[in-house]
Formats: structure tokens, C-alpha cells, sequence
């Protein structure tokens, strides 16, 4: 004799986020950086619409994951080239390494790369970012504001040549200092 069995099917959506996200994204934010900075970050550009494009990953009515795409500026003599950057990217430590990040990112560059923007950057693991096309930002000519390692800071660009002729540092929005 069989038995029946009942396989639950819990959907996951990647969607821009909406009202009532704000507390999911929060906790994400908190829990995967051990910590408010992120999540306070990401308030502190929600409260003047301040960032681009956000991105959850929503299992169930969950919210278990988090990506933020808001404006960077790569500053030169020559002139300004205004892109996206990338982050935080925040996934619930239960669903780590399920492929929620690959997802919101991979989704992120796609609607940032039809939205007409010319290039993104990352300040991150540089194991991590190269699997999305990024490069070190050092091979443009493009530096960070921020104190950090070379190769931890990358860019990709969304249409062919879309960097050339813009050397120059890269600038965020001003919640990102300090954080
Ligand atoms: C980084 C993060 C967003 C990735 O999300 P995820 O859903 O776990 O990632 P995916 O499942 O899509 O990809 C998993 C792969 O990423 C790699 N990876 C995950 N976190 C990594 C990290 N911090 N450094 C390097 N590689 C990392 C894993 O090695 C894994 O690779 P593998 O499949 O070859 O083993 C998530 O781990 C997270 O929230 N971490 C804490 C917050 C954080 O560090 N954010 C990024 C700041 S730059």
C-alpha cells in the first residue's frame, strides 16, 4: 500500500521591496552583519529615497534576503560618470549558501544593466564578486573614497567601453561614511 505524502511547496519571489518590507529588511541586515550598522544604513537612505533599487528575496512572506543598489559617482578632471553601488548584500544566516545572494545580485545587475546605467561597484570579498562579472576597479583606473583594500574593491560594466575615459575615485552617498 503507498502513502500519500504532502510536499509543502514555499515559494521564493525576488522583488523590488514595498511597504512593509522595511522591519524584514532590518532584521536581515542586522542579523547577517552581526550587528545595526548595515540595517541602520539602509534606513538612514530609505528616509530620503536615497538608494536606486532594493531587492528581497521573500520565502513564504518572509523576508530572507537583502540587496541594495543606491547612486556612486567615479569623480575625474575630465568629468563625472554617475552608476550604482552595490551593498549592503545581506542574507538570514539559515539561508546562507542556498543561492539567495547569487539570485538578488545577479537580478540587481540585469535591472541595473536595462535601466540604462553604465557601470556598478562593490566594496566586498573579492572570492565572492568575480562570479557576478566583477573586476578590480584598480585595472579602470578607479579608486574607492574609502579606505580599503585594492582588491576589494571592483566594478563591472554594464555595456561595453561604458568606462572609458573615466578614471577617478568612486563616491557614495554620504550615509555610507562611518558605517
Ligand atoms: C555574502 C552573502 C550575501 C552571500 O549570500 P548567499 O546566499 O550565502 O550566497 P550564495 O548562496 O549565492 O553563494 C554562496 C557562495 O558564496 C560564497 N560566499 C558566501 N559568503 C562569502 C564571503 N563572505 N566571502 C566569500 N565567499 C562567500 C560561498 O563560498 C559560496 O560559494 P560556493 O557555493 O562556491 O561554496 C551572505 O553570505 C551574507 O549575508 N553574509 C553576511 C553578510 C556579508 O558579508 N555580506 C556581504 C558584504 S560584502
Amino acid at each position: 500500500m503507498t502513502k500519500d505524502r504532502f510536499e509543502e511547496t514555499i515559494l521564493l519571489t525576488i522583488r523590488p521591496e514595498i511597504a512593509g518590507d522595511g522591519q524584514g529588511i532590518y532584521r536581515v541586515n542586522a542579523e547577517a552583519f552581526a550587528g545595526a550598522g548595515e540595517a541602520g544604513l539602509v534606513d538612514k537612505l530609505r528616509a530620503r529615497n536615497g538608494f536606486t533599487l532594493s531587492l528581497v528575496a521573500i520565502r513564504g512572506s518572509q523576508v530572507t534576503g537583502h540587496a541594495l543598489f543606491s547612486p556612486v559617482t567615479i569623480e575625474s578632471p575630465d568629468g563625472n560618470l554617475a552608476g550604482l553601488g552595490l551593498g549592503p548584500v545581506a542574507v538570514l544566516p539559515a539561508f546562507q549558501r542556498q543561492g539567495l545572494g547569487s539570485l538578488l545580485i545577479d537580478a540587481g545587475i540585469d535591472q541595473s544593466r536595462q535601466a540604462g546605467y553604465p557601470f556598478i561597484v562593490v566594496l566586498g570579498h573579492p572570492d565572492y564578486y568575480p562570479r557576478f562579472g566583477f573586476l578590480p576597479a584598480s585595472k579602470f583606473g578607479i579608486r574607492c573614497e574609502y579606505d580599503a583594500p585594492a582588491e576589494a574593491f571592483m566594478i563591472v560594466e554594464l555595456r561595453r567601453g561604458a568606462l572609458a575615459g573615466h578614471r577617478g575615485t568612486a563616491k557614495y552617498q554620504p550615509e555610507f561614511n562611518g558605517v
